[in-house]
């Protein structure tokens, strides 16, 4: 009997000496081999994860890619790079090696369909979003990644790299990742972000920056803001003078239009073949490139160096302060068409984007009512009030549809701020919201594309924390927090109905430069509003959850550290 009962007392002894033994070596295994989060931003559609199982990635394991395709294999050796810059973990790439422990393979069911027996459905056409769908299944085998086209294996990778926790190892380097099946693709198709690289200039270098973290958070538009009454941009061959001297202004006002001046000059161009450039490294990373010509308005420093296309003549300084100009191009000179379709001839040979920016917002028509020519031209076009339309909208109307065709011919559709609506739209133009969602509704309402952009929600050139001594100095009249960031939603159902809301693509934040001068600054006002805004972009509303957001974002935090890019700390 007593010897039962410490062979009794004894089993339990072992039992908890073996669990503590584990948990222990659990513990020290841990430390040594620290573990995937799947929990990211932005959020996948669908994470499943068994925690108590984990796939160990090393040094030294393959990326298996199919080598007839370039595409997969510069996605295969992104993945490597991301994954040893986080964890010191050093991958290969090996071709066609259903061995190795990553495994990237075309097509969403190509395990399922190769199974005996299994019923093969027909293939259905993809929709935008599919096509930039993934799956990722990490297992006993290692980590499986699906996808229908080589983007499909970028977006997995920025996961797995999102994913991984960041320490520092050397020669013994590995990671645990939980068991998990991952299945995910956008919601919605365009998903932009704009840098205003006309009121301040920024390095081909830091726009490469720019892109990268755009890649990050799934971000494929990249809007460049290119022209404005401060600056001209954008090398155009056949007017070199326009960049020459319609990059340079004098000086520059100190914060908002306080009157007083810095006396330094501000310049800075692309030529043609840095914009090349940004155009092919963007469309490594899946970003499509949008340039902007603002047009009519917004054009001083092309005034400047062509006063003859401006209403009164000039002279035109490139503006050294801030707000909107009245002084506009001339809407009834012949020279103004001339001018422009010069300049978006070029555009058109340097940037691939199936969209084009025209600009067209705040366009004041104080010149325009005056001008011998512009009323002139008015009266030639047979325009009339409408009650609806003031003839000077019309007369801006007229250039869009001129431009509209011109781009047309070239296989481009235009795209404009939600003013173009007011002297009436035509044909495929797409609207871009950004005073409100008023614009995108009724566009929607019309039968043309929207992008979704509004101020209040969208402009992160404004502070983003409620104390406002805390941030450098920014535009300034309201606060976008991150949480008011990532309360957006695109779609406006109250208003839209099921067929209005297809017309909507997606949405974009803007980063307007006034009072941003400096890539760091640029940064902090990007950061971590992009994280938010990635949220609205790629998420399903029943997903979005900014107390669940805020939980992810220390993890991604980690990872700006790790790219060295600058960014806000508060959130409110
Ligand atoms: C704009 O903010 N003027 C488009
Ligand atoms: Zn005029």
């Amino acid at each position: 009997m007593a010897d039962k009962t410490i062979n009794k007392y004894s089993f339990q002894m072992k039992k908890l000496i073996s669990t503590l033994l584990t948990l222990l070596i659990f513990a020290v295994g841990s430390a040594m081999a620290q573990r995937a989060n799947y929990q990211i931003i932005p959020l996948p559609k669908q994470v499943e994860v068994d925690q108590t199982q984990a796939f160990t990635l090393q040094n030294g394991m393959g990326v298996s890619f199919d080598a007839s395709n370039p595409e997969i294999l510069r996605n295969a050796q992104f993945l490597c790079q991301w994954v040893e810059q986080s964890t010191g973990v050093k991958l290969l790439t090996t071709p066609n090696d259903q061995k190795a422990a990553i495994r990237l393979i075309i097509g969403m069911d190509a395990d399922s369909k190769s199974k005996k027996g299994k019923k093969v459905e027909e293939p259905q056409p993809l929709k935008e979003q599919q096509q930039e769908a993934y799956k990722i299944k990490v297992g006993e085998n290692g980590i499986s990644i699906y996808a229908h086209n080589p983007i499909g294996f970028f977006r997995a990778a920025q996961t797995l790299r999102k994913a991984l926790p960041i320490v520092k190892q050397g020669e013994e380097a590995k990671i645990e990742l939980p068991y998990a099946t991952i299945q995910d693709e956008p919601r919605f198709v365009y998903r932009g972000v704009l840098l205003d690289c006309a009121r301040h200039f920024f390095s081909v270098e830091m726009i490469k920056e720019f892109i990268d973290v755009m890649a990050l958070h799934g971000c494929n538009q990249f809007h460049w803001h290119l022209t404005e009454d401060q600056g001209w941009r954008f090398e155009v061959k056949s007017m070199p003078e326009l960049a020459l001297r319609g990059s340079i202004r004098e000086q520059t006002v100190i914060g908002p239009n306080s009157g007083i001046y810095d006396g330094i000059p501000h310049g800075g161009y692309y030529t043609q073949d840095e914009c090349r450039d940004v155009v092919k490294y963007a469309a490594e990373r899946y970003i499509n490139v949008i340039p902007e010509i603002d047009l009519p308005g917004h054009m001083q420093s092309a005034l400047h160096v062509y006063p003859e296309l401006g209403c009164t003549g000039g002279p035109y300084p490139v503006r050294t302060y801030w707000g909107v100009s009245r002084e506009v191009l001339c809407g009834g000179n012949p020279e103004t068409l001339t001018f422009l379709k010069k300049v978006l001839s070029e555009v058109c040979d340097v940037f691939p984007s199936k969209i084009i920016h025209i600009g067209g917002d705040e366009v004041p028509k104080d010149r325009w009512k005056v001008c011998p020519k512009c009323q002139a031209k008015i009266k030639e076009l047979g325009i009339k009030d409408d009650g609806k339309h003031s003839p000077e909208n019309q007369l801006q109307s007229y250039i869009n549809k001129e431009i509209e065709a011109f781009l047309a011919e070239r296989g481009r559709d235009i795209i404009g701020w939600d003013e173009i609506l007011e002297g009436g739209l035509s044909g495929k133009s797409i609207i871009m919201s950004w005073r409100g969602t008023k614009g995108g509704v009724e566009a929607a309402k019309q039968g043309h594309r929207v992008i979704m952009s509004p101020n209040v929600y969208s402009y992160i050139d404004h502070p983003q924390l409620k104390d406002v001594a805390k941030q450098p100095r920014t535009t300034g009249s309201y606060i976008v927090s991150a949480s008011k960031v990532h309360s957006f939603e695109p779609l406006i159902p109250e208003t839209l109905s099921d067929e209005e809301q297809d017309y909507i693509l997606g949405s974009q934040v803007n980063l307007w430069t006034e009072h941003v001068a400096y890539p760091e600054h640029a940064f902090y006002q990007l950061l971590p509003r992009l994280g938010a805004a990635s949220e609205v972009q790629w998420c399903r509303p029943d997903q979005k959850d900014f107390e669940s957001f805020k939980e992810r974002l220390p993890q991604l935090k980690k990872l700006y550290d790790l790219m060295g890019v600058p960014y806000c700390n508060g959130l409110e």
